[in-house]
């Protein structure tokens, strides 16, 4: 694992998309791994900048994200499609049809979740995994728990995970309970791992998740097993010009 701890959240930012970047430019066809969440933006604003400059070009890669809510659609402003959407595809060069996320809408979200390992295995995985860490150690939607679920899976989500994702909505009550996310076993099968978090209320997390026990308690600890991680962590919290 290589731990690079940064001053401001832009400097982890911009080391993540830098990771991004090079796996795109050495492997044109490359399939990323992605996340939402607040601390991911910076690295999209950086790889978004690289692309205007002709820096970087996505036309051949493929991209998967890690989760998405039960319930909402990709028109809906809370859904991780319209996120990925607005802060992202919109504004690269990647075809549309070769970015998943999973579908929040399907009718049968089990058989959705079936349907997206055989995306992924079709796809022969996963070239580069971009995570963040919940405060309580999630990694996509993979809770504490008392097992770790290898597939891609429809989780029920811990209070904590709803409490801190309220801030994206009118009101608590309308954060979705439930939500489809890559299985653990999807996220060590990537080839390679980059990590970032930022905040104070981060840094206790990152250090158990890295140094504690390997345990289905702290999710992310599984990542110690993985042979190339990289985890990027700033102190700063995201600035008000980048947070959703
Ligand atoms: C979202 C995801 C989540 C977030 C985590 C941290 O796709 O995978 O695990 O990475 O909840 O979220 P932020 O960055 O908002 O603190």
């Amino acid at each position: 694992m290589t731990y690079i701890e940064t001053k401001t959240y832009d400097q982890m930012a911009k080391k993540a998309a830098n990771l991004l970047s090079a796996q795109v430019l050495t492997k044109p066809h490359s399939v990323l791994g992605l996340a939402t969440g607040s601390t991911p933006l910076g690295v999209y604003r950086w790889l978004i900048r690289w692309y205007q400059k002709d820096d970087v070009d996505f036309s051949q890669a493929t991209t998967v994200n890690l989760d998405e809510y039960v319930g909402l659609g990709e028109q809906d402003p809370q859904s991780y499609r319209y996120y990925m959407n607005t802060h992202f595809f919109d504004h690269i060069n990647i075809p549309k049809e070769r970015t998943l996320v999973p579908c929040g809408t399907a009718a049968d979200p089990e058989a959705e979740c079936r349907a997206y390992d055989r995306r992924i295995e079709a796809l022969l995985g996963i070239d580069l995994q971009l995570l963040g860490i919940g405060r309580n150690g999630h990694i996509g939607f993979n809770e504490p728990a008392d097992v770790f679920i290898k597939n891609t899976h429809v989780v029920t989500l811990s209070d904590s995970t709803v409490t801190a994702n309220a801030r994206f909505f009118d009101s608590p009550d309308d954060v979705p309970r439930r939500a489809i996310t890559l299985g653990m076993g999807s996220i060590l099968q990537a080839r390679k791992i980059v990590l970032v978090a930022n905040g104070a209320a981060k840094r206790d997390i990152v250090r158990e998740a890295f140094t504690g026990p390997i345990t289905p308690r702290v999710p992310a600890s599984l990542l110690q097993l993985h042979p190339d991680v990289t985890v990027l962590y700033s102190e700063e919290e995201t600035p008000q010009e980048v947070s959703v």
